[in-house]
């Protein structure tokens, strides 16, 4: 009904604007006045924390593109050694798991069959799993050792939004923690990131504010055949997600590519006025990434692509080779996925809208996928 929806047209509009609400839950309790996490609910003792030698994290669908960026914030917060893989596919090549392995098993509905027999595999060699989830009691955190549960409130909606956002805050959380439990690399950066953590919320809320070019930009592109994603670092996995979005919604030809790798291939599939949005890192920091995302932009723009551009507020440099720029506020180098997914969430909704295609219910897909 209308008053489910709090008087949103679809329950997935209503979640993409509960994300700064749903984001701030997940952090509450969780940071203390002094900067220190505790996580009281991870009922893995520090002792066996300290002692893990690898993370492995399994997962399908959006919350797959959620521990693909856990990997990077994990090994660099932590040094520990992080993969990432999709559950469907981790049990069936004989993964080599043992006590010092920590699993996180990522899963807003708690209940998907792969990621189910993923972590029954892990635990069955010994592995320590730790869920992270959106759904009290069910299976996946009950068959766990720990579960971090992401306080995103019931979704509905068959595409992830606001679940996919407190994922990546609890994988962030998850990461600080270890580095804080084992003493590695927890200094001045670590600490500022928490608390640019307690402020992400707001900035989600700026990136909602200023989405209506998005909106009009995607019903201009509600006839096109195919769109084009292209990130890099944690970037990527927002390039995939993008990607994975139009998919379900739009029921588009939409592919996410890592940036370096444009001239092993993807660049053959440029031609005029192909849409190809560019999540492009902050020129802050590692700047040596965004430079080369820049002539990326360049290249295929040359080329007649029509340029989307994700860019963080200020980066002047990709002005000039933005068909469309697309204005996120400055993070964390790590933290940038939580404000650039959102317009690709937005965008993909409404050429979904624009396209006259159920939002909440795509055809053929599921909400939770209890069957292998
Ligand atoms: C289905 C849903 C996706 C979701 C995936 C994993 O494919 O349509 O939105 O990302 O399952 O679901 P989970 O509940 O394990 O996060």
């Amino acid at each position: 009904s209308a008053a489910e929806k709090g008087g949103y047209d679809y329950f997935m509009l209503k979640e993409i604007a509960e994300q700064p609400k749903a984001v701030a839950d997940t952090l509450l309790g969780r940071i203390d006045a002094a900067g220190s996490l505790t996580l009281d609910e991870v009922r893995i003792p520090d002792s066996v924390l300290r002692e893990v030698d690898k993370v492995v994290i399994v997962a399908c669908g959006t919350a797959y593109h959620a521990g693909l960026i856990a990997k990077y914030a994990i090994e660099h917060w932590t040094r520990i050694p992080c993969e990432t893989e999709l559950a469907s596919e981790f049990r069936y090549r004989d993964p080599i798991l043992d006590q010092r392995t920590l699993v996180v098993a990522i899963s807003q509905s708690g209940e998907t069959m792969d990621t189910l027999m993923a972590l029954r595999h892990a635990r069955e060699q010994g592995a320590k799993v730790l869920a992270i989830c959106n759904t009290n009691g069910s299976t996946i955190p009950r068959e766990s050792d720990a579960v971090l549960y992401t306080h995103a409130g019931p979704e509905v909606a068959v595409a992830s939004t606001k679940a996919f956002l407190t994922q990546l805050v609890a994988c962030y959380l998850v990461a600080l923690y270890l580095g804080q439990v084992r003493g590695t690399k927890w200094g001045d950066e670590v600490r500022g990131v928490v608390r640019e953590l307690s402020v992400i919320g707001a900035q989600v809320e700026e990136v909602l504010a200023t989405m209506e070019p998005v909106r009009e930009l995607a019903r201009s592109l509600a006839d096109k055949n195919t769109v084009l994603f292209l990130g890099r670092h944690v970037g990527y996995p927002v390039a995939l997600e993008g990607a994975l979005k139009l998919k379900e919604l739009a029921y588009m030809h939409a592919e996410g590519f890592a940036a370096g790798e444009l001239k092993h291939g993807p660049i053959a599939l440029i031609e005029k006025d192909v849409p190809v949005v560019v999540v492009v890192p902050s020129p802050r920091g590692r700047s040596v990434l965004h430079d080369k995302i820049v002539s990326n932009i360049q290249e295929i723009r040359a080329r007649g692509a029509r340029t989307i551009v994700i860019a963080e507020r200020g980066d002047e440099a990709v002005r000039p080779y933005a068909d469309h720029l697309v204005e996120v506020p400055a993070t964390p180098v790590l933290l940038q996925p939580l404000v650039a997914t959102v317009p690709l969430q937005v965008f993909a909704c409404e050429l979904a809208t624009a396209r006259g295609n159920e939002v909440d219910q795509p055809r053929n897909l599921a909400k939770s996928v209890t069957v292998e």
